[in-house]
């Protein structure tokens, strides 16, 4: 069965007629062609399918698209604004946080949720945050450094 859901995708309303079935990652991917997010483990345990519901970080290959309704869905897509980076995609940018870049636009979403809810992270509640998301490719330690210089641009007003 199918449902309309009304929510706002990437600051935009948007109302959709919706399976129950339907997995958030593959609305998003599939009908909404948004395909910054990634499939990585498709079980919940890489985070690079990672969202934001009402800014907080959710693994949308664990979560039915029906709980987008009524709420709000940012996706990697959404952080750019007129085509300036935001202080997180900055962050990875500038500090080499990516290599093959798989695993990124998870990881810059769980730190985009955290700078939302905790503007000014220590070390350990960065690591905190993205103790959950997998790469494959570096040492975490570029990350961590990514997501301490999106901090301080943040701090000088850039958005998360
Ligand atoms: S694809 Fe969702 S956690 Fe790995
Ligand atoms: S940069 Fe390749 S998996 Fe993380």
């Amino acid at each position: 069965m199918a449902r309309l859901l009304e929510f706002t995708l990437n600051g935009r309303p948007r109302a959709d007629a919706v399976p129950d079935n339907l997995l958030l990652l593959d609305y998003l991917r599939e009908v909404a062609g948004l395909t910054g997010t990634k499939t990585g483990c498709d079980g919940g345990e890489c985070g690079a399918c990672t969202v934001l519901l009402d800014d907080t970080p959710r693994r949308s290959c664990l979560t039915l698209a029906s709980a987008m309704a009524g709420r709000r869905v940012d996706t990697v897509e959404s952080l750019a604004q007129d085509g300036r980076l935001s202080a997180v995609q900055r962050g990875f940018h500038e500090k080499l946080g990516a290599q093959c870049g798989y695993c990124t636009p998870g990881f810059i979403m769980a730190s985009a949720g955290l700078l939302r809810r905790n503007p000014h992270p220590s070390e350990d509640d960065i690591r905190a945050a993205l103790g959950s998301n997998i790469c494959r490719c570096t040492g975490y330690v570029k990350i961590i450094e990514a997501v301490k210089h999106a901090a301080a641009l943040h701090a000088q007003g850039a958005a998360p």
